[in-house]
């Protein structure tokens, strides 16, 4: 079979690490991957659940393919990821000319239920089962984790990539779908992830970012021995090849003594975390059954900063949460204030379906109010994380090149005469690296140098760049002819 495949992916980083995989799964069965839904056989989208309007946008691009489907019966469509968990028949009902409806813990039977389509034997749909629907093994064994072959050509960049090392959540945070989407929280055995690591390092790839929802709560047990996620970052620091380690999204609870005394003594581990408070208010939390105090949370900040006093941290908010008052939103203004983020995701309450606070708390804050919290909140976050920027010029930061800025490409992009495909890689374009601790850092530079790791001498700084030029080598000190 020769077929075009399409993916479109939202959602977070388990979702683009999800499309990788089903692309990989694709190619080996004969798929090649085109870049628009309109050249291709099969149309997939890789959705999200997390908010209302995440889901909204499915529904409406999906809504752009009806007249293509009705024009051509042959192109398949299919729904796979956290919203095709979620709504399963309902997908079918409100998109009657979807093909194939996959949950995230079934992805694995995408191409053979492609087959089935295409063979005129109708839709199709696989999703795991609910989280009451049996017993825990069995809810556990239907949500499976899907780590293939590896393939460089679908990562944003070839030098990094994401690797999977704990699927669902037990936290249960009233708010949220990710339990329900995801299934059980599930550590993946030692071996694979190192052995996957391993083939990342020989396919060229320099940093890793290990994906867990609460990724720090790690553990694996066989038989007697338990894996926790300090002895798998000294693993894995093992690896030749591999030069930075990442890992998110932290649980505030699970960020223990023993894991960042791991981090701080293992060079390779990026000195950058980022664990979500949600909110500044214990009322809030409470309701929210995050499971700890602003107190609690203010414990382990502080242990950050005493282990480690370089380190970035990052968080998310949810404004607007049932029963949120001015008084409590002035609260998370406090805590962001106290924390100084290097970065805050800022997001105003969703109520999604089959959570604890649809069924049982109001979603009683005004949409106006939570817009303004929003962006009152996003205000204060972004002055002091300029303030905080601007302190590091003058200083020299060492980033891994990851490839022409979004300037970059916009302005040589096919329409702008095709500058980007006519470049021999000399010419001096913008390019964007990160630091150790994640801070984005733009340069002048040229595309050759992505994938290596550059020193850049900061110059200006905004909310959420640094903006630096690339540390020139002193030529007549090394004793080297001079150029010009
Ligand atoms: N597992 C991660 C977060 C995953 S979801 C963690 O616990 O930190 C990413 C973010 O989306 C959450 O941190 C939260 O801030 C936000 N979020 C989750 N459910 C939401 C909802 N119903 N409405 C608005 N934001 C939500
Ligand atoms: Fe959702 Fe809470 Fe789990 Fe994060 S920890 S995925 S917010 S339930
Ligand atoms: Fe969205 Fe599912 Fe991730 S709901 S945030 S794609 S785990």
């Amino acid at each position: 079979m020769n077929k075009r495949v399409f993916i479109n992916t939202v959602g977070c980083q388990m979702n683009v690490l999800d499309s990788e995989m089903v692309i990989a799964d694709l190619k080996r069965h004969g798929y090649t991957v085109v870049d628009s839904a309109k050249q291709a056989d099969c149309v997939l989208f890789n959705t999200c659940s997390i908010r209302e309007n995440a889901e909204e946008k499915v529904y409406s691009n999906l809504g752009k393919l009806k007249r293509a489907k009705e024009q051509h019966p042959g192109k398949m469509i299919g729904v796979i990821g956290c919203m095709a968990q979620k709504d399963q028949e309902t997908v079918f009902r409100r998109a009657p000319f979807v093909d194939l409806v996959v949950g995230p813990g079934q992805l694995h039977t995408i191409p053979e239920l492609l087959e089935k389509i295409d063979r005129g034997e109708g839709r199709q749909m696989a999703v795991s089962l609910s989280r009451t629907d049996g017993s825990q093994l069995k809810i556990a064994r239907s949500h499976e984790t899907f780590d293939p072959l590896r393939d460089p050509s679908m990562r944003p960049t070839p030098f990094q990539a994401y690797l999977r090392i704990q699927i669902g959540c037990d936290k249960f945070c009233t708010y949220c779908v990710v339990p329900n989407t995801r299934g059980p929280e599930q550590g993946r055995p030692p071996e694979q992830i190192l052995s996957e690591a391993r083939i990342l390092a020989d396919q060229g790839c320099r940093e890793i970012t290990l994906l867990g929802q609460t990724v720090n709560s790690y553990r694996y047990k066989q038989d007697d021995r338990q894996t926790d996620l300090a002895s798998l970052l000294e693993s894995l620091h093992e690896i030749d090849g591999i030069d930075r380690i990442k890992f998110v999204t932290n649980y505030p609870k699970d960020m223990t003594e023993r894991l960042l005394t791991t981090v701080r003594d293992l060079p390779k581990c990026s000195p950058y975390l980022h664990v979500p408070v949600q909110s500044g208010s214990d009322e809030v939390l409470k309701r929210m059954k995050r499971g700890y105090t602003v107190a609690d949370y203010m414990e382990m900040f502080e242990r950050i900063e005493r282990i480690l006093p370089e380190a970035s941290v990052s968080s998310d908010f949810i404004v607007g949460f049932c029963g949120e008052t001015e008084e409590d939103f002035q609260k998370s203004v406090g805590l962001i204030e106290r924390c100084r983020f290097k970065n805050s995701f800022i997001f105003q309450y969703s109520v999604r379906p089959g959570t604890t606070a649809a069924k049982r708390l109001e979603d009683d804050v005004p949409r106006e109010v939570k817009i303004r919290r929003n962006n009152e909140l996003l205000e204060v976050q972004d002055r002091l994380a300029k303030e905080d920027n601007l302190k590091m010029v003058g200083d020299v930061v060492e980033v891994l090149v990851e490839g022409p800025s979004k300037k970059t490409l916009r302005e040589t992009s096919d329409h702008a005469e095709g500058r980007e495909l006519k470049g021999d890689g000399h010419d001096l374009v913008q390019m964007i690296g990160r630091t150790h601790c994640d801070r984005i850092v733009v340069f002048d530079g040229n595309r050759r140098q992505a994938g290596q790791f550059l020193k850049i001498q900061v110059d200006d700084a905004s909310c959420h760049t640094l903006v630096g030029r690339v540390q020139t080598v002193d030529v007549v000190s090394i004793g080297l002819p001079s150029l010009t």
